[in-house]
């Protein structure tokens, strides 16, 4: 069978994404190859026009003037959950239906987020660096002293607010729970449906910055979560608590937080995610209590193959003129602009 047109992968994805391309008889272009290497505009744009589907990844800006600049174009696959580098309305508009990858990164998302509350809140990477400095002559009865996670016998538990409690959010819950911490969620389930939840409580926002010794954010970025935590809610927070985000970087103002930091008005923060990604905010890294991580939330080998399968099989439905399982304007496929795109 002839393959119906090819395919714009932006940057190298694991071989098991191309693997489906392969095998589906569908010719690729690599945009860009090594994990350091991103596409500059001019590339992105020359390459998007050059082929019928897109694989893209959350580092390209696929925006209108990009949609509206490649009349091939039959779809995004998007390899990643998140999905705001992507102007969903304007590609809807265009007939270009976007798909995203969800599920498959929630369980490692989860588990770096309490990996990333664990190394912050117990001084993991300070620790780890004063042990291989050479630094370690005794057990020390006040040797790096961090903060304590499970209750003590008779005191009260610690709490977790959960801010945005969709799939990961909730995987985030299931393994906090497992620490015994209390665990307080806000949006985008409604209060009924949280409470629901064996030992999870929903929280307004404010009481949740008020009542937890643990904020972690598991929103997506939209105009309404762009800097959601900003220095008003750090200081509803209480100056002994750890900020955790794995979301995405603008939902925190981090010049705002550089600042909580400095003055003390809250205790440390684990950062996977920034707000002008890749760069960091002035001060961010001479703070204290700070764990600092490269976007690496669902970096593992497992995690990333079905990312890339998942995308590459969005991309083959893109490129057949069939509704993509993750697609995520189900509507575009109503649009003539969309018949138009693939003949119909
Ligand atoms: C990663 O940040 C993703 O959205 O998949």
């Amino acid at each position: 069978m002839t393959a119906p047109g090819t395919c714009f992968v932006t940057r190298e994805i694991p071989a098991a994404g191309l693997a489906v391309l392969e095998r589906a008889g569908v010719s690729f272009e690599i945009g860009a190859r090594g994990d350091d290497a991103t596409l500059a505009r001019p590339a992105l744009l020359a390459g998007v026009a050059r082929h019928d589907v897109v694989i893209s990844l959350l580092t390209e800006r696929i925006d209108r003037a990009l949609l509206a600049s490649a009349p091939r174009l039959r779809g995004i696959a998007n390899m990643a959950v998140g999905y705001d580098n992507v102007d969903v309305a304007a590609a809807s508009e265009l007939g270009v239906p976007v798909s995203n990858t969800p599920g498959v990164l929630t369980a490692a998302t989860a588990d770096l987020t309490l990996a990333l509350l664990l190394a912050v809140a117990r001084r993991i990477p300070e620790a780890h660096a004063y042990t291989v400095a050479g630094r370690f002559k005794t057990w020390g009865p006040r040797l790096l002293l961090g903060a304590g996670i499970g209750p003590l016998p008779g005191a009260p538990r610690k709490v977790l607010g959960i801010v945005g409690f969709g799939r990961i959010g909730r995987a985030v819950a299931q393994r906090a729970l497992g620490f015994d911490l209390d665990v307080l969620a806000f949006g985008p389930r409604n209060r009924a449906e949280i409470d629901a939840i064996p030992g999870v409580r929903f929280a307004p926002l404010d009481e949740l910055l008020r009542r937890s010794d643990f904020v972690t954010l598991h929103v997506p970025l939209t105009a309404a979560t762009r800097h959601l935590i900003g220095a008003a809610e750090l200081a509803t927070m209480k100056p002994t608590a750890f900020l955790i985000n794995t979301s995405r970087g603008p939902v925190v103002d981090e010049r705002a937080l550089v600042e909580a930091l400095r003055t003390g008005v809250i205790r440390g923060v684990g950062l996977d995610v920034y707000e002008a990604e890749p760069a960091l905010a002035p001060g961010l890294v001479g703070c204290e209590r700070v764990v600092l991580l490269p976007h690496v939330a669902s970096a593992t080998e497992e995690t990333r193959d079905r990312m890339a399968t998942m995308a590459a099989e969005n991309a083959l439905c893109h490129l057949r003129g069939e509704p993509a399982p993750n697609a995520i304007d189900r509507a575009v496929y109503e649009r003539s602009a969309w018949r138009a795109r693939v003949g119909r």
